[in-house]
C-alpha cells in the first residue's frame, strides 16, 4: 500500500511515520509499505528524510521511503494521499496574523481574518492538487490536514466528491481529555460532537444509556483538571451546557484572547518561523541522522509546550498537561481513517465530510465536522441530536464565511472576498475588512 504525503518536508511528518512504524511493529494487516514524500522544497525533504531514517533504524519492516518534488510523480499509484501543505510558508502565516492585528482584530492561522486570508491563498493550490489527483490517481483517497481544513476540504470536494476527507486533532483531543477527567476509557464511551472545523461542541458523552457530560459539567475539580475546562472555566461551561472546541475560546472570550495575542511580543507564526527556520538550518548542517532526529525531538517538544500560549495566558496562565505534549493526535486519526478504509475493521471518528442531511439547515455539500462511521466505502456521518440555536447560528455564519472565501478564491471575486472577511464574527467592520484585503494584496 502506497501513501503519499504532500507537504512531505513538513515538521510533523515524522509523527505520521512513527505511527506507520507502530503498524509495522504490530505487523498490522494492510499496513503501508511505501511512503512517498512530496514537497516544493528539496532542502526540507532531505532533512525530514534523514529524521525518518534515524527513526526507522531500530524497526525492521517499516515502509520504504522516497522523495520527489514532482507532484504527478508523487500522486501516480498512490492509494492514499495526505495533504498537509502550508502555502506561503511561515512567512505567510505571519502576514495572516500581523495584517489583521494591525487593524485591531484577531489574526490567527485558522480563525478570524487570518483564517480567511490563509484560505484565499491556499484554496487555488488545493484545487490544483485535487485536479491532479482526479487526473493521475483517481482511485486515491485524499486525507486533508491542510488548513483552514474545513474550507479547504469543501473546496476540494467539488472535484473529488467524498474521496476527500478532512481531519483535525482537536475534537479527538477534547474527547480524550474529557474522558480522562471522568476516569473512563475513551473506547468505552459514545459521543456527540458536531460543528465546523475548529468550531464545534461536544454535547454528550455516553456510557451505555447514561450521559456522563452533565456530571462532568457539575464537577469543578474535574473541570479544572483539563485543557478545555481551564480555558473556558467551570462557570461558563455549565451555563453553556456543552464542551466547546479549544478554538471557540477566540469567540467566547474574544476580548481577552485578542488582548493576549496583541500583548505577546511575538505571534505564533513569528515564534515558529524562528524555531522552525533554526531547526531546518541546523539539521541540514549535520551529517548524522541521529543528531537530526534528536534535534527534531527537542524542537517538537518545545513547539507543543508553547501551543496556544496566548489563550492559556488569557485564562489565568497555566502549563499544558504532559500527556497533551506527546503529539500523536492528528497522525493517529489519519492512520485510523486509512486503516478503516483499507481494511475491514471499521472505525468511528470525528471527521470533516459533506453534510448530507446531518444538519438540515446546511446544504448537503457543505463540509461539517462530525462523528462518522468509516468503512471501505468511506466516511459516513452519523445522525446527531439537533443543534441548539446558538450553535447553529455560529455554524451558519461561519459557513457563509467559508463559502464566500471559496467563491472568492475560485473566481477571483473581490466582492466575495470582502463578504468573507466582513461577515466573520471576529471582524467588526466592513471598512476594516476592506483595509485588511488591500494590505494582503499589496
Ligand atoms: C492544532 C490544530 C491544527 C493546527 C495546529 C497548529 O493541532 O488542530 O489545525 O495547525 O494546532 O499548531 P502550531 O504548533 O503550528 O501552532
Ligand atoms: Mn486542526
Amino acid at each position: 500500500m502506497r501513501l503519499t504525503i504532500l507537504g512531505g518536508g513538513g515538521f510533523r511528518v515524522p509523527l505520521v511515520h512513527r505511527a506507520l512504524l507502530d503498524d509495522a511493529r504490530r505487523q498490522a494487516a494492510g499496513r503501508c509499505d511505501e511512503l512517498v514524500l512530496h514537497d516544493t522544497d528539496p532542502g526540507r525533504l532531505r532533512v525530514i528524510e534523514s529524521v525518518l531514517a534515524a527513526q526507522a533504524a531500530a524497526v525492521p519492516g517499516g515502509p520504504a521511503v522516497w522523495t520527489t518534488t514532482d507532484l504527478d510523480e508523487a500522486l501516480r499509484g498512490a492509494d492514499f494521499v495526505f495533504s498537509a501543505i502550508r502555502v506561503g510558508g511561515t512567512a505567510g502565516r505571519v502576514r495572516d496574523e500581523r495584517i489583521p492585528l494591525s487593524e485591531g482584530v484577531l489574526g490567527q492561522e485558522t480563525t478570524g481574518a487570518g483564517g480567511v486570508l490563509y484560505g484565499l491563498r491556499t484554496i487555488p493550490v488545493a484545487l490544483h492538487i485535487a485536479r491532479r489527483v482526479a487526473a493521475v490517481a483517481p482511485q486515491a483517497w485524499v486525507i486533508n490536514f491542510t488548513n483552514p481544513a474545513g474550507m479547504v476540504t469543501e473546496a476540494m470536494s467539488a472535484v473529488l466528491g467524498d474521496h476527500v476527507i478532512g481531519i483535525c486533532d482537536s475534537p479527538v483531543g477534547l474527547v480524550r481529555r474529557a474522558t480522562r477527567a471522568l476516569g473512563v476509557d475513551p473506547d468505552q464511551v459514545g459521543y456527540d460532537y458536531v460543528g465546523l472545523n475548529h468550531l464545534g461542541w461536544l454535547r454528550s458523552l455516553t456510557n451505555g444509556e447514561r450521559d456522563l457530560l452533565p456530571g462532568l459539567l457539575a464537577d469543578d475539580e474535574r473541570l479544572n483538571s483539563f485543557e478545555e475546562g481551564k480555558l473556558f472555566g467551570a462557570r461558563w461551561l455549565r451555563a453553556l451546557g456543552a464542551l466547546p472546541n479549544e478554538y471557540l475560546h477566540y469567540y467566547y472570550f474574544r476580548r481577552e484572547t485578542l488582548r493576549s495575542v496583541r500583548e505577546a511580543g511575538q505571534t505564533r507564526g513569528e515564534f515558529l518561523d524562528g524555531q522552525q527556520g533554526a531547526f531546518f538550518a541546523e539539521a541540514a548542517r549535520t551529517a548524522s541522522p541521529r543528531e537530526a532526529y534528536e534535534l527534531w525531538q527537542r524542537t517538537r517538544l518545545r513547539r507543543e509546550e508553547t501551543y496556544m500560549a496566548e489563550s492559556r495566558a488569557a485564562s489565568g496562565g497555566w502549563e499544558r498537561d504532559s500527556c497533551d505534549l506527546e503529539g500523536g493526535g492528528y497522525d493517529r486519526v489519519a492512520l485510523a481513517l486509512m486503516r478503516a478504509i483499507a481494511g475491514d475493521e471499521g472505525a468511528r471518528l470525528i471527521l470533516n465530510v459533506r453534510n448530507g442531511t446531518t444538519v438540515p439547515a446546511l446544504e448537503p455539500d457543505a463540509v461539517v465536522e462530525t462523528v462518522c462511521q468509516v468503512d471501505s466505502k468511506g466516511a459516513h456521518p452519523l445522525p446527531c441530536a439537533p443543534l441548539r440555536e446558538d450553535q447553529l447560528g455560529l455554524m451558519l455564519q461561519l459557513k457563509a464565511v467559508e463559502r464566500a472565501t471559496i467563491e472568492a478564491a475560485r473566481s477571483n471575486n473581490a466582492d466575495a472576498a470582502l463578504r468573507a472577511l466582513a461577515l466573520h464574527p471576529l471582524v467588526d467592520s466592513p471598512a476594516v475588512a476592506e483595509r485588511i484585503l488591500e494590505r494582503a494584496e499589496g
